[in-house]
């Protein structure tokens, strides 16, 4: 039984925010969920397909759906926005204007959401009131959805989010994936964001969902002003990568197509004082993250072990183990995975030790068995 009877359409669903909205909204409130091109099944939620661009299809669902709450995550992305800018600004300005319209004229809720990247990074750190001048087509067109949107309604409700982070899309998921594969990443070292737990965002939205409802603009952001190389660490240190793995890069020497802030970063004590929320820091944010994941402890471990194995063979090449000191070594190594995991039909009895064991017989053959 839901606590609450409105109806939330959720526009973007299959996307990185709807889909993490889906998931913390359906517990509570009837939801409807849109997508464009991935379908997606969430908790009971089927999403519906849309393309924001058929206008009359748009409105039909909407007035079959009559939702009491419409919640706009559909987006053009950076790359769509620089190789279709048409289509972009169909997607992020004139859709989610004939949106607030339709929201205005039925007495709808509305949330939609913005980015930091509406600014130029020459006078960070950017509150509500600071002029936006963007930089990127992508940028541009976010702008002129924000203006456009409080233009026709001056009830809806925008936040303007940081770099988003915390489920498995977006730039710690791509991080992520990249260093499970066992490639390097490149990190920018000299780009500086807020970036934001998605866990925050929604926790605001559940609050933006009850009276008294809020409008106008809000900057949603983390705490922490930090460039890409050192969020990758804090991750690569919770989840147990070797910082090896990471890469600096300077954003400003790689030939982009457009130019993007060096500073984007966002202060939003406004949204906080509203709101009566704490954005998780980064390093919380992540530990967050690694929580809500099932396999992070045993992936942790085996990772750790992978590591100092790596070591031992490093210590072997350069001649500064002797085979017996190495063989003890390892040896201790594999007494530390046996005893991390020691109840049975754990993730880590059933896959990682045989397979973590195997690379150790590989590398010293069966010597000690
Ligand atoms: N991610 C970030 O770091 C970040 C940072 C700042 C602001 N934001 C803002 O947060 C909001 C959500 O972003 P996100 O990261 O969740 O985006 P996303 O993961 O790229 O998701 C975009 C969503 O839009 C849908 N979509 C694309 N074209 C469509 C069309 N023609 N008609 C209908 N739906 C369409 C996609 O559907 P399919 O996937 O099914 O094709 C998907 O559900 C956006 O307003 C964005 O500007 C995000």
């Amino acid at each position: 039984m839901k606590k609450d009877l409105r109806k939330i359409l959720i526009i973007g669903a299959s996307g990185f925010l709807g889909h993490a909205l889906v998931q913390t909204l359906e517990k509570e409130f009837h939801i409807e969920g849109t997508h464009y091109s991935n379908p997606v099944k969430i908790g009971n939620i089927y999403s519906k397909k849309l393309d924001v661009m058929d206008e009359d299809s748009t409105n039909s669902l909407l007035n079959a759906i009559n939702p009491d709450v419409v919640i706009n995550c559909a987006v053009a992305g950076v790359d769509l926005c620089r190789q279709n800018p048409a289509k972009a600004t169909g997607i992020n300005a004139m859709f989610p204007e004939k949106l607030a319209e339709w929201c205005s004229i039925s007495n709808a809720q509305m949330i939609h959401f913005s980015t930091d990247l509406v600014f130029d990074g020459i006078n960070a750190p950017y509150d509500e009131l600071s002029e936006a001048h963007p930089l990127s087509e992508y940028g541009k067109t976010k702008l002129i959805g924000e203006k456009s949107v409080l233009y026709r309604y001056p009830s809806a409700l925008i936040f303007r989010l940081a770099l988003l982070y915390g489920s498995e899309k977006g730039f710690i998921s791509w991080l992520h994936k990249t260093l499970n594969s066992g490639k390097h990443a490149s990190l920018f070292i000299d780009q500086f964001r807020t970036p934001l737990y998605v866990g925050d965002v929604c926790s605001i939205v559940c609050k933006a969902l009850k009276p008294p409802f809020a409008s106008g603009l809000y900057n949603l952001a983390g705490p922490d002003r930090i460039n890409r190389m050192d969020i990758g660490k804090i991750f690569a240190k919770t989840y147990g990568f070797s910082l090896d793995m990471l890469k600096a890069e300077e954003m400003s020497k790689r030939k982009h197509y457009e130019p993007r802030p060096l500073d984007a970063s966002m202060r939003s004590e406004k949204s906080q004082k509203r709101f009566s929320i704490q954005f998780h820091n980064i390093r919380n944010g992540i530990k967050a993250m690694a929580k809500a994941d099932p396999l992070f402890k045993e992936n942790r471990c085996i990772r750790s072990l992978q590591i100092q194995v790596k070591l031992a063979l490093q210590m072997i090449a350069g001649g500064k183990l002797s085979q017996n000191e190495a063989y003890r070594q390892i040896d201790l190594v594999k007494k530390n995975a046996l005893n991390m995991f020691p109840k049975k039909g754990t993730t880590f009895d059933l896959i990682y030790r045989p397979r973590f064991i195997r690379l150790i017989e590989e590398v010293y053959g069966k010597h000690n068995e």
